[in-house]
Formats: C-alpha cells, structure tokens, sequence
C-alpha cells in the first residue's frame, strides 16, 4: 500500500459556499500539482455515479424527496463509500484535491431547522481527517455576481446565508487545518495561494500518519 519511500500523499480539501469557485480551483490545483511533479488526483462529493449517489443526485434535482435525516446520512453514506479508495491512494503517495467534504454535509444539513451542529457532525466522526482545508470565502453579493442560482435544492439565498454561519462555526474548530482564503481574487491569484498552501501541506503529511475527523488524538 505504500510507496517506495513510504511517504504518503496529502488530503486537501475545497470549502466554500455556492459559486465560491471551488469546482474551478480543484482542477486547476490538481493540474499544477501535476506540473510540479507531484502525484495528485481530484474527487467530488457528492459523488453521483455510486448508487447511493444517484439517489444524492435526483435529490438535488428536486426529482424525489428525502426525509432530512435520511439524506444527510446518504450524503455521510457517499463519503464513507469512498473511504478505502482515499485511504489506499494517500498510502500510495497520492495528493488528494477534494471539491467539498464533511464540512459541506454539515454546514447544509445544519442550516436545517432543528438541527444541530453536533447531530449533522455525528456520522462523519473518524472519516480520513484532511491535512489542509481551504475555505474559499466569498460574500452572497459577489457570488451573486457570478450569476443567478440554478435550480438545484439549497440555492436560495436565505439557505445560503445560514450556510455561511455554520461554516463560520466549523472554522471555530482548531484543531482543524483552516486557511482562510479571499476568492473575490482572479481566478490565477486564487490558485497560487491555495498552490503554495498546499505545497507546505504535502511536504507536512509525508511523514505524518492520517488523522481521524473530529476525534480527539
Ligand atoms: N476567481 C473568480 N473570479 C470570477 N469568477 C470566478 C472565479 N472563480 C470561479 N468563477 C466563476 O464563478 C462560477 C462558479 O465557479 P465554480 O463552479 O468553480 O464554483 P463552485 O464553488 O464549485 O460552485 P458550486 O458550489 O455551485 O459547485 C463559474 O462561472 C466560474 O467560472
Ligand atoms: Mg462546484
């Protein structure tokens, strides 16, 4: 499962809100990660081709109805699935850019009413803990800028707004790797910070073993 030199690649996650340019950076970063000779990949949650996936997908289509709980545990479901994957590509020196993760899951289910942090967190506990989390921050106005929602559930403004604060709230969390980045910048200037960040994060994850999220070591 390792490679040669034993040293392991690092777990990189894209935060953000809606329109924050996630999506656009994970390629990108993963591209010139590439280009400076490390070993990367790109992942998504959710990821929608799995069966539990497509349920995810005709959800956000607003093409079938979902209790809440039931949803957010699918949404759990998906990243779990995915879980031997990570942890055999990080063994094998893989870099790992991942467009949202448990923070996303959180943040919308927890914009709920009646739900709380704690519960949204519970079935996420002990996934593959990410070395660097980059939190893409953009205000509502400027992601307005770049064009109205689409018609998927969860894009509304109202939501949106709750979805920030409950970002706001995960980043409270210190023992998590946030950085903090302004995504109201180019589109290149965006991807050199996050690129250098990410260098330091892989450099520190060769000799570092994988965490677990939010468990205390
Ligand atoms: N730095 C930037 N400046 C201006 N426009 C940008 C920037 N980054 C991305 N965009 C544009 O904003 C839109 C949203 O970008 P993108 O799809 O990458 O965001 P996202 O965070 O993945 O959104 P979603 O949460 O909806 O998946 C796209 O049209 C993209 O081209
Ligand atoms: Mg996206």
């Amino acid at each position: 499962m390792r490679s040669m030199a034993g040293l392991r690649g690092a777990l990189i996650v894209l935060e953000g809100a809606d329109r924050a340019g996630k999506s656009t950076q994970a390629r990108l970063l993963v591209d010139t990660l590439r280009e400076r000779g490390h070993r990367a990949e790109g992942l998504r949650f959710p990821e929608r081709t799995t069966e539990i996936g497509k349920l995810i997908g005709s959800y956000l289509e607003k093409k079938n109805n979902i209790e809440d709980h039931t949803v957010h545990l699918l949404f759990s479901a998906n990243r779990w699935e995915q879980v031997p994957m990570i942890k055999e590509k990080l063994a094998s020196g893989v870099t790992l850019v991942v467009d949202r993760y448990a923070f996303s899951g959180v943040a919308f289910t927890s914009s709920k009413e009646n739900f709380s942090l704690k519960w949204c967190k519970q079935p996420d506990v002990g996934l593959p803990k990410p070395d660097l989390i980059l939190f893409l921050n953009l205000s509502l106005e400027a992601a307005a800028a770049r064009g109205g929602f689409g018609n998927e559930r969860y894009e509304t403004n109202d939501f949106q707004v709750q979805v920030h604060k409950r970002y706001r709230e995960l980043m409270e969390d210190k023992s998590l790797n946030w950085k903090l980045v302004d995504a109201s910048q180019s589109v290149d200037d965006v991807l050199k910070v996050i690129t250098e960040l990410s260098e330091g994060a892989i450099e520190e994850a060769k000799t570092r073993t994988i965490g677990k999220l939010w468990v205390e070591e």
